[in-house]
């Protein structure tokens, strides 16, 4: 018998988990998103995805992945061989957010530093083309424009981060560098929240955030955007909470787990929220203008405006440290688990030690991620972030849950992890995996389909688009197939034994 890794405690699981849950998706994409899509009202959404969609699905990876051991590719070729293509092509979906996740988290670095002396100069304009400059911004994907030392840097500094905590393993490398990273992340950003709420106009910037905009609750971008926040989010369909589960002991709770995941997460992005939106509150009341006027979406949230609004904060060199140094930390954590959710399936593959893995992987990795520090990286970054959230996820996540739910017996799983539990799973839980999240995902999925088909993404290129895109979306799941292909270097890795013989396979 092989012996796989594992975690060396219940609380070092959960921070790791949590860890991977919360990242630049709560810090960046949340407030942006909650205020884009109506604000208050988009806590409705989001809600209804956590209950529906996030925690029924982050309860199901935990166990199969636990039950299993066996990371995505190895889950899900257990489960049915014909089925380990869709383990792969999340993996393949992990890859590509991994290569320009570092990006992000070298931008934040930078950032961090040069909060120290407000480099981002005093106002809006300047604040933007301080970080144009900083990226070297190319007029187009295909103009690379060379490598930009500046992001080059932090970039192979956050590289060494990762690959240390991966080389060292699930116990002495995973789980001792959340260990550390989620309890500074904590202090942070529960500094930057009380900061946020008692700032001068800080109420304004929250009741964008927190006032509820009904008459956004019937659009169905608001409600597609809360479904993508969640999986994102919860690092769910992307083959992360699987592998990470595989590692767990023999009797694990999963169903509490879950809860507590979802729920610290979620705790987390309202938090992040609070301080965001408080500081922004306060730049619009220091300048006399609405919070609509100050806020941008995505990158240009942190990147641009949040320096200009952590200037006008007392002790600017501080906050700007704290606020990127969270980026970093809630980054790092995230961008560990990714990575390791491709390792952990090239390991089973190939029969591989991690050393060897985490060696040749990591090369490649970063190899293929300097295309994110050139000139043209951030323009990369935005079309293949659209495309792996709205295409690579969403059909990842809808093939998953069809596969697992139609073609697979969930009272076998429920009789599985329901002893071991604290609390048991019921009906409602194949009800939202057999009903409501497949409808929604399929929505979805034609929903992204008809909007990146008419319209041109971001007013960039078509080819651009087709390249960045359509091919790596694409490229996910030819990999998926070619990757299935392959013989398992140690078949018995693929041992049947479980969930009533695997559903009697795919029954
Ligand atoms: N779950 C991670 C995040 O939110 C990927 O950034």
């Amino acid at each position: 018998m092989e012996s796989r890794e594992q975690w060396g405690t219940r609380t070092g699981f959960i921070l790791a988990a949590v860890g991977s849950a919360i990242g630049l998706g709560n810090i960046w994409r949340f407030p942006y998103t909650a205020f884009d899509n109506g604000g208050g009202a988009f806590f409705i959404p989001y809600l209804f995805a956590l209950l529906t969609a996030g925690i029924p699905i982050i309860i199901l990876e935990l166990a199969i992945g636990q039950k299993n051991r066996g990371s995505a590719p190895l889950t899900f070729a257990k489960i049915n061989r014909k089925w380990e293509w869709v383990g792969w092509m999340q993996t393949f979906v992990s890859f590509f957010i991994a290569v320009y996740y570092v990006a992000i988290i070298g931008y934040s670095l930078a950032y961090a530093y040069f909060g120290l002396s407000q480099a981002w100069g005093a106002d809006l304009g300047s604040s933007e083309s301080f970080f144009y400059g900083y990226l070297g911004i190319t007029g187009g994907q295909f103009q690379l424009g060379g490598i930009q030392m500046g992001v080059l840097i932090p970039v192979v500094l956050a590289w060494i981060i990762i690959y240390a905590a991966l080389a060292g393993g699930v116990k002495k490398g995973i789980e001792k560098a959340n260990k550390i990273f989620m309890p500074v992340l904590f202090i942070l950003v529960v500094i930057m929240a009380i900061r946020g709420v008692t700032l001068e106009g800080a109420s304004t910037g929250l009741n964008y955030l927190f006032e509820p905009d009904f008459s956004r609750i019937f659009d169905y971008k608001v409600w597609v955007a809360a479904y993508g926040q969640i999986f994102f989010s919860l690092s769910i369909c992307f083959a992360i909470m699987i592998a990470y589960s595989s590692y767990l002991p023999k009797k694990t709770d999963i169903v509490n787990n879950g809860f507590m995941i979802s729920l610290l997460n979620c705790g987390f992005s309202l938090l992040a929220g609070l301080a965001v939106f408080g500081v922004l509150g306060h730049m619009a009341h220091v300048e006399g203008v609405a919070v609509t006027d100050v806020a941008a979406g995505g990158i240009g949230l942190a990147f641009v405006v949040f320096p200009i609004a952590i200037n006008n904060l007392p002790m600017p060199e501080l906050f700007g440290a704290i606020f990127f140094l969270s980026l970093v930390f809630a980054g790092l954590s995230s961008a560990i688990s990714i990575n390791e959710a491709v390792i952990s399936g090239l390991m089973d593959k190939f029969d591989l030690s991690r050393k060897k893995v985490v060696n040749f992987y990591s090369a490649v990795a970063f190899i293929v991620s300097m295309l994110f520090v050139t000139g043209a990286g951030l323009l990369i970054l935005d079309v293949l972030d659209h495309w792996m959230n709205s295409f690579g996820i969403v059909f990842g996540g809808l093939v998953e849950i069809i596969l697992l739910a139609w073609f697979f017996n969930l009272d076998s799983i429920k009789k599985y992890i329901n002893p071991m539990s604290d609390f048991a799973v019921g009906a409602w839980w194949s009800f939202m995996l057999k009903i409501v999240t497949p409808v929604v995902l399929g929505y979805m999925a034609i929903a992204n389909l008809y909007g990146d088909l008419t319209t041109n993404y971001g007013d960039y290129t078509s080819s651009a688009l087709f390249v960045f895109g359509w091919l790596a979306f694409i490229a996910t799941i030819v990999g998926g197939f070619i990757m299935q292909s392959m013989k398992w270097t140690n078949e018995e890795r693929l041992n049947v034994e479980s969930f009533e013989k695997q559903s009697e396979i795919g029954g």
